[in-house]
Formats: structure tokens, C-alpha cells, sequence
């Protein structure tokens, strides 16, 4: 049977943990003191679902707003997006609403999205309710996980929920 190719681009401000969540998604490693992305790259995950063989590209890319512009080249084509932001930043979780603004815009409904309220091992420095972005995901037809790149926790759930409805779109 022939392999199912997805893209799935990961968005998110500078240090919410983008690069820390491919990581431990593609090869199960954290590092403390992951420096900042300054290009564009994907790792690849195969992996077996329903009955579908699947390779993932999975993109990562850099936060920080001067490498904004790249955005629409690195997105365009991608069947799934990751909206990061870490639960101790309220800004963080802004700029999320922003880029699915920006990709309902540009992609209209073509695109899965997940949105990551990633660092909840740092629960009690938890500025952004859960229960909010929740809600907002939901609006915007996304689904929302908590995730701790660092702990290991909710990444695999995440990735696998999302290829699910890659799968079904
Ligand atoms: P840019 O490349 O600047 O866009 O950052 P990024 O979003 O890729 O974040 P990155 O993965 O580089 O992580 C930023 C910092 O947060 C690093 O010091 C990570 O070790 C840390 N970090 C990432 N995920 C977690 C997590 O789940 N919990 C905690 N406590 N720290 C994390």
C-alpha cells in the first residue's frame, strides 16, 4: 500500500516551544536550553494508523516576528498546522488567535488545525485558562491539548489526533 504523505507546520511566538515539541514528537528528546530556530526545517515520522501507512513532514520554524514574512511559503501547501503557545504567556496564546486568523484567510477550511497550550509542567505559573482556550478552539473549528515537551506529556496524543483528521479531511 502506498505511503500517505502530510505536512504539518508548527506556528507560534519565539520560545513557546515549537522546536522542543518536533523534537520529542520525532525523536523523543528534550534539551533545556534548546536554542531559537533561524530557518525553516522538518523532521520526518512514519508511523502505522488504521490500517494507513503515513510519513510526516513535520516543519519547524522560527518564532520571532522578522521571520514572519516567510510565513505563506513555508504554510501553503500543508494539510495541518500546530498553534503553540505556552500557558505562562498571555501573549503567546494573541499571537495564536492571529495565525489562525491569518491561515483561515489564506487556506480557508483546507487546512486541520491543533492548537498546543505547551510548558503545563509549569501549572502553577498558568496565566492562560484552560477553559478559555478551550473555548476558542473550539470557535475556530481546532482542537486544543495541553502539552509538556519537557515531561513528555500529551505530544503523542496530539500528533496522533491530528493525523486523524488529516486522515478524514
Ligand atoms: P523559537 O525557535 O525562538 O521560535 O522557539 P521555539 O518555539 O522553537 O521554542 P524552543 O523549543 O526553542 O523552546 C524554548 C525554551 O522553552 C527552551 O529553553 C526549552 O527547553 C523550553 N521548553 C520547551 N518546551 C517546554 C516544556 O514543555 N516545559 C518547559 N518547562 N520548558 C519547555
Amino acid at each position: 500500500m502506498a505511503e500517505k504523505q502530510f505536512k504539518i507546520v508548527l506556528l507560534g511566538e519565539g520560545r513557546v516551544g515549537k522546536t522542543s515539541l518536533v523534537m520529542r514528537y520525532c525523536q523523543n528528546v528534550f534539551n533545556d536550553k534548546q536554542n531559537s530556530t533561524v530557518q525553516a526545517s522538518f523532521q520526518n515520522k512514519r508511523l502505522n494508523l488504521d490500517g494507513h501507512r503515513i510519513n510526516l513532514a513535520v516543519w519547524d520554524t522560527a518564532g520571532q516576528e522578522r521571520f514572519h514574512a516567510l510565513g505563506p511559503i513555508y504554510y501553503r501547501d500543508a494539510n495541518g498546522a500546530l498553534l503553540v503557545y505556552d500557558i505562562t504567556d498571555n501573549d503567546s496564546f494573541v499571537r495564536v488567535q492571529n495565525w489562525v486568523k491569518e491561515l483561515r484567510k489564506m487556506l480557508g477550511g483546507d487546512i486541520v488545525l491543533a492548537i498546543a497550550g505547551n510548558k503545563s509542567d509549569l501549572e502553577r505559573n498558568r496565566v492562560v485558562s484552560q477553559e478559555r482556550a478551550e473555548e476558542y478552539a473550539a470557535q475556530v473549528g481546532a482542537k486544543h491539548f495541553n502539552t509538556s515537551a519537557k515531561l513528555s506529556k500529551g505530544v503523542n496524543e496530539l500528533f496522533l489526533d491530528l493525523t486523524q483528521r488529516m486522515l478524514a479531511a
